[in-house]
């Protein structure tokens, strides 16, 4: 039963998001159009994912003498002495390409010297795309073509292929799938972002963001710019990034779907779980600088130096940022040191941005505890709290927020799934995510955001279950998580609208009490009512005290629990053939003196 004049609080249009992190491949090898892995041979093993064949008087070397730029240091310089030689690299991507037949894809790369580059997309000596490119110049230049592959292939492989004597170097050997939205990000994973509508878009990590160490962390500045000169750099899950999808890729992503961009930046803490390296605090200007910087970059006008460089990245619009989270869980008093330095700073500068301070990964017990009161008394208009768990304490926990003080900061959920047995999330786990998500609903006055995590897994290429998607080189489903997620945020409401759930002639049990709390024990003037099952329905003819007592049971003060004894009259019988659940509802109870009052 809904009743529509009675209006709780607004709910969030951002409340339910998204938390994209480079984890599981999510990004390169997945968000991300680049085909090939490594295309820079900037890896700890410079030939990560190459194949390299050299047969004759030729040889193919990794050098670093005159580098494309300072960030990208190796390239790969091909020799070949005479027409009986030759030179192969091969590179198979992730787990080979999913090519389609008669589209596009973009091959570039940076060259310098002369020679003649055979391009081909093959697999078991069937050639599907070949096409020839010269190379003649004395400095690094980019060059571009287009392969269309002849027929459809699941496991493509990409070669490079120099058989006439030459010398060459060659870099950032791209190959960019054609089904790619700006021919940055995978159009099949972005539209599963899209059917979600994600009202924010917290990104880039996670632990990703800490690093583990503080040379390890993510810094923002390395991700924006000309993709040749950005930084390759290894990250805490144990792969490189190419940053090919860098901060100004994601406020374009949050642009495209309408979200929220929530960035976190480093609080000059590395992974706190892991370990933590602490920045000392009067060396912390310089990450408190990278926030300011970041803010400047996404809202500042076009003379500010950093809102200059987001115009020559191709955006002179600035992307709004109102939210900005200030490490990832973190805790203890060296984090709270830190973060009132950035707070003091950044709220001097920019009043209006709202500060999202980090929770522990413990989201209850004392560790949490102390976090929350260190927040309440200490300004925070936001936390972030991170929770996984087993099904059972999602359904448990359904009603966490209704207790909630509201005199504390708002929160984020900044990270949550349930999981079953083998770390899954099934049919089950979405269910009770489900659940969980009304409580987060209904406590919009508090709950003003909240994301499933980690978004994305590669398939074989994983570091952490459960994820939202799941894919592959062609391929993507969504779990019964993420259409659980699709269900709430597609059909937002506006405002929390009282209601209860009735069985046909069934009493209202488990307190389901009609001003959305879920209590099996509750304080009822003082009096404490238990045993639910025995308080049947009342109907909520409020703004009819006649009926409403006309219909009332009868009640007794049981060793100080209020009980019902008696149903009082047959409500069907008064109401005729009229289902009950025409009626709105609402349970209600009075003391046998006479004082009203609600079940809460
Ligand atoms: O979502 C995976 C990881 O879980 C995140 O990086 C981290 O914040 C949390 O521990």
């Amino acid at each position: 039963f809904i009743d529509l004049d009675r209006k709780g609080p607004q709910i969030s249009p951002a409340l339910y998001g998204i938390f994209i992190e480079d984890i599981n491949h999510g990004i390169d090898g997945g968000l991300y159009s680049e085909l090939v892995r490594n295309r820079s041979f900037e890896h700890t093993n410079p030939l990560e994912g190459w194949l390299i064949n050299i047969e004759g008087q030729a040889n193919a070397v990794i050098e670093s003498v005159d580098p494309i730029g300072e960030q990208n240091k190796n390239y790969m310089k091909i020799s070949i002495r005479d027409e009986k030689s030759k030179v192969i690299l091969s590179n198979a991507g992730y787990d080979g390409f999913s090519l389609e037949k008669n589209k596009n894809y973009l091959f570039s790369v940076f060259a310098k010297g002369r020679s003649k580059l055979n391009i081909i997309l093959h697999n078991a000596g069937i050639i599907y795309a070949n096409v020839c490119l010269e190379i003649d110049s004395n400095n690094w230049r980019k060059y571009e073509l287009e392969l269309f592959p002849a027929e459809k292939c699941e496991n493509a492989v990409f070669s490079i292929e120099i058989n006439e004597p030459s010398d060459v170097s060659l870099d950032m050997i791209s190959l960019i799938s054609p089904n790619s939205w700006n021919k940055i990000m995978r159009n099949d994973l972005v539209e599963m972002l899209q059917n979600l509508q994600p009202g924010f878009m917290r990104f880039p990590g996670g632990c990703l963001v800490e690093g583990y160490n503080l040379e390890n962390a993510y810094r923002w500045k390395d991700t924006i710019g000309p993709v040749e000169y950005r930084k390759t750099k290894a990250n805490l899950w144990g792969y490189y990034q190419s940053y090919g999808v860098g901060f100004h890729e994601y406020f374009l992503l949050c642009e495209h779907l309408s979200s929220e961009p929530v960035p976190v930046v480093n609080a000059g803490i590395s992974c706190q779980v892991r370990g933590a390296q602490f920045c000392p605090v009067d060396q912390i200007d310089e990450w408190v600088q990278d926030a300011l910087d970041l803010i400047e970059y996404a809202n500042g006008s076009t003379s500010t130096v950093w809102g200059n460089k987001r115009m020559i990245n191709g955006h002179e619009k600035p992307f709004n940022l109102k939210y900005l989270g200030i490490g990832n869980e973190n805790w203890g008093e060296e984090y709270q040191n830190r973060f009132k330095i950035f707070q003091q700073v950044i709220k001097e500068k920019y009043p209006d941005i709202k500060l999202i301070f980090s929770c522990p990964p413990e989201y209850e017990g004392p560790i949490f505890d102390e976090a929350i009161t260190w927040a309440k008394s200490n300004g925070i208009q936001i936390i972030d709290e991170h929770i996984y768990a087993p099904f059972e304490w999602f359904l448990a926990n359904a009603d966490r927020y209704d207790s909630y003080d509201r005199n504390g900061p708002k929160v984020m959920i900044g990270e949550y799934a349930c999981h079953v047995s083998g770390r899954r999330n099934n049919l089950q786990a979405a269910l009770a995510e489900a659940a969980f998500m009304t409580g987060l609903e209904r406590n919009s006055d508090v709950v003003v955001m909240a994301s499933y995590a980690p978004l994305f897994n590669r398939v074989g290429w994983s570091q952490w279950t459960p994820d939202l998607i799941w894919f592959d080189a062609s391929r993507v489903y969504g779990t019964p998580s993420y259409y659980v997620q699709k269900m709430f945020s597609t059909n937002p409401g506006d405002v929390i609208i009282y209601s209860i759930l009735s069985p046909e002639d069934q009493p209202i049990i488990s307190g389901m009490a009609g001003l959305g709390s879920w209590k099996t024990q509750v304080e009822f003037d003082h009096i404490k009512i238990s045993n639910f099952e025995k308080i049947l329905l009342y109907d909520d003819f409020a703004k009819n005290e006649k009926t409403w007592q006309s219909y009332r049971g009868i009640w007794k003060i049981d060793n100080g629990v209020l009980k019902q004894t008696s149903l009082g009259e047959d409500r069907r019988a008064y109401f005729g053939e009229k289902n009950w659940t025409d009626y709105a509802i609402e349970v209600r109870a009075r003391k046998i003196s006479g004082t009203e009052g609600f079940l809460v």
